[in-house]
């Protein structure tokens, strides 16, 4: 028997193989239990015993080398197999512009609100952070609204099982910060407020208030004039002229609303001032002695002013939006349209 001659054939069959499955039936031709190789084994028997330790070690050499020769050809198709893969995945073309990705913006109050606080911050006032959820205390009494006052009707609250309410003023955190930082002080706190409010184009249950607050020896009204309207001319990004009316509020003596010179039409009136050259624009006023005293400020030697700019009155006017509930829509769409100016 040719030994020699059957491994050449076999290893010439293993060459010309082209696919696993071919591989297979090779393997179960020359290696299976029935095996071309495996029935050499039982040849050993007719074999004359001085000839069986070649022949034995001959038919082990035949069946390692045809193990190998299949694991090679194994290997060469599972390395085929990927580099098929990878020759038919289509090429990534970096140069191909990326598709477009929707760019976020800040908000318009948001806008707003970081211009007056620049501006508030470049004249020397702080900037503090108030609560959401309030006390009592601070939200009313604090600022000189005693229990039963009819003044609480001014501002339909939103109260807790716990008795505390949201806030419905940024004065809500006069008491805090003056107790706080004593005298002198110059402050500003920005927030959101909650009214129950029946919602319209101009009222909403939520809104931005920024609250400012400056406290010392001799200051007066013309402090007062000359901070708001050196705001307002930085905001409108034009020469803004305030005016004074009398106005009610209890954490105030005198109390005020002032209002702006037309920014649209600079007081030659149109339709946005509804020609009348003004718009009213915030309540103010030098704070009420009781309120220096509830913040452990001797009014006798202390005076401060004190107003409340709506932010989204303001945001409103800086970019032209007629709708209030637009500002807490999430309409990114609309919303995104406000740039800086
Ligand atoms: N807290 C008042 C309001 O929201 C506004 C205000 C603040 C008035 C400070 C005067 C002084 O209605």
């Amino acid at each position: 028997m040719d030994l020699k001659k059957i491994l050449e054939e076999a290893i010439l069959k293993i060459e010309n193989i082209k696919t696993t499955e071919e591989l297979a039936s090779f393997y179960q031709e020359y290696l299976g239990k029935t095996g071309k190789v495996t029935d050499l084994m039982k040849l050993m028997k007719d074999i004359p015993n001085e000839e069986k330790k070649a022949f034995g070690m001959e038919v082990n050499n035949i069946k390692t080398t045809l193990h190998a020769e299949v694991e090679k050809k194994n290997k060469y198709f599972e390395e085929k197999k990927i580099l098929d893969k990878i020759d038919n995945t289509k090429l990534v073309d970096l140069t191909i512009p990326s598709s477009k990705k929707i760019k976020g913006s800040l908000h318009p109050i948001t806008i707003v609100q970081n211009k007056v606080i620049d501006i508030f911050l470049s004249m020397g006032f702080t900037v503090e952070d108030g609560n959401e959820i309030e006390t009592e205390y601070n939200n009313f009494e604090a600022v000189n609204v005693p229990k039963n006052h009819p003044a609480r009707d001014m501002q339909d609250t939103f109260y807790l099982d716990n008795g505390q309410v949201l806030k419905t003023h940024t004065s809500a955190a006069q008491n805090r910060i003056m107790k706080k930082y004593g005298t002198p002080l110059k402050a500003i706190f920005p927030g959101r407020c909650f009214r129950n409010e029946e919602l319209d184009a101009s009222h909403e249950n939520t809104f931005f208030q920024i609250e400012g607050m400056m406290i010392d020896k001799n200051v007066s009204i013309s402090n007062l004039i000359y901070f708001m309207k050196e705001m307002l001319t930085n905001v409108f990004g034009k020469e803004i002229n305030v005016r004074l009316r009398p106005g009610f509020f209890p954490f105030v003596e005198p109390g005020f609303e002032l209002d702006i010179s037309c920014p649209y039409c600079g007081g030659k009136g149109c339709r946005v001032c509804k020609q009348g050259g003004w718009i009213e624009l915030c309540p103010c006023g030098m704070i009420h002695p009781n309120v220096l005293k509830m913040g452990g400020i001797d009014p006798d030697e202390y005076q401060g002013f004190a107003f409340g700019l709506g932010f989204s009155r303001l945001a409103m006017m800086n970019f032209d939006i007629t709708e209030i509930r637009l500002l807490n829509s999430g309409n990114i769409k609309a919303l995104s349209q406000a740039k800086i100016k």
